[in-house]
């Protein structure tokens, strides 16, 4: 089953806990959390305090995704706001192995996220330690822009490492989402849809949600029928 993960980022923060408590009601699996720290993407949005306040709040899976230079540091924080799983960028800290290792010793799982420049290739060695990959089909920062089509030979390549290798890795997919797009990343391979602008910019955060799903599976279905 796909996953639709809202992103944050698109919400009113000064309404965040009441819209992400309604999304969250609204079927949405997963919540991603985008956290930017002004350095490593040019925006900055929230820290360690806002997820702890939200934690007991919401009864839902929190996927944090950290766009920050220096998530080694930070994992820790952010595990103990309330993650239950931290995605850090392979750009940001080469020593991709230390981080992997910090995020499992605070009993969290680990997701590597990768920018539209960067290769599949490039986490291809660290496939079976992890839980997830985030391939971004925009790039990082902002909220609301348009899906990049041509990351999706990008999203084939890890799908195909992960089946001939056997592994259990999710690949997530991260901007530009919504029902016009969501079906091509369905039958590229993806796993869990992050959604900001397609469910939070919606009235009807059901019906988003729903269509979203919809979309993906009827894709996905289409093409294993081929
Ligand atoms: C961009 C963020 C995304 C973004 C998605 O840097 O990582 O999560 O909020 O928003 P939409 O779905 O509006 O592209
Ligand atoms: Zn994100």
């Amino acid at each position: 089953m796909i996953k639709i993960a809202p992103s944050i980022l698109s919400a009113d923060f000064g309404r965040l806990l009441e819209q992400s408590d309604a999304v969250a009601k609204a079927g949405a699996d997963w919540l991603h959390i985008d956290v930017m720290d002004g350095s490593f993407v040019p925006n900055i949005t929230i820290g360690p305090c806002v997820v702890k306040s939200l934690r007991p709040n919401l009864d839902i899976f929190f996927d944090v995704h950290l766009m920050i230079d220096d998530p080694y540091t930070y994992a820790e924080a952010f595990a103990d706001a309330g993650a239950d799983l931290i995605c850090f960028h392979y750009e940001a800290d080469y020593n991709v192995e230390r981080v992997i290792d910090k995020i499992r010793s605070l009993g969290k799982k680990v997701g590597i996220a990768i920018k539209p420049k960067t290769p599949a290739e490039t986490v291809f060695p660290y496939l079976h330690l992890i839980d997830m990959v985030l391939v971004m089909t925009v790039e990082p920062g902002f909220g609301g822009q348009k899906f990049m089509a041509d990351m999706m030979p990008k999203v084939r390549a890890l799908s195909n490492k992960i089946d001939t290798e056997g592994l259990d890795v999710l690949i997530q997919a991260d901007g530009g989402i919504d029902t016009g797009t969501v079906g091509l990343a369905a039958q590229s391979g993806v796993d869990v849809m992050v959604a900001g602008s397609a469910v939070y910019g919606k009235d009807d955060y059901k019906q988003a949600i729903s269509q979203l799903k919809e979309a993906a599976q009827q894709a996905k279905a289409a093409k294993t029928s081929c």
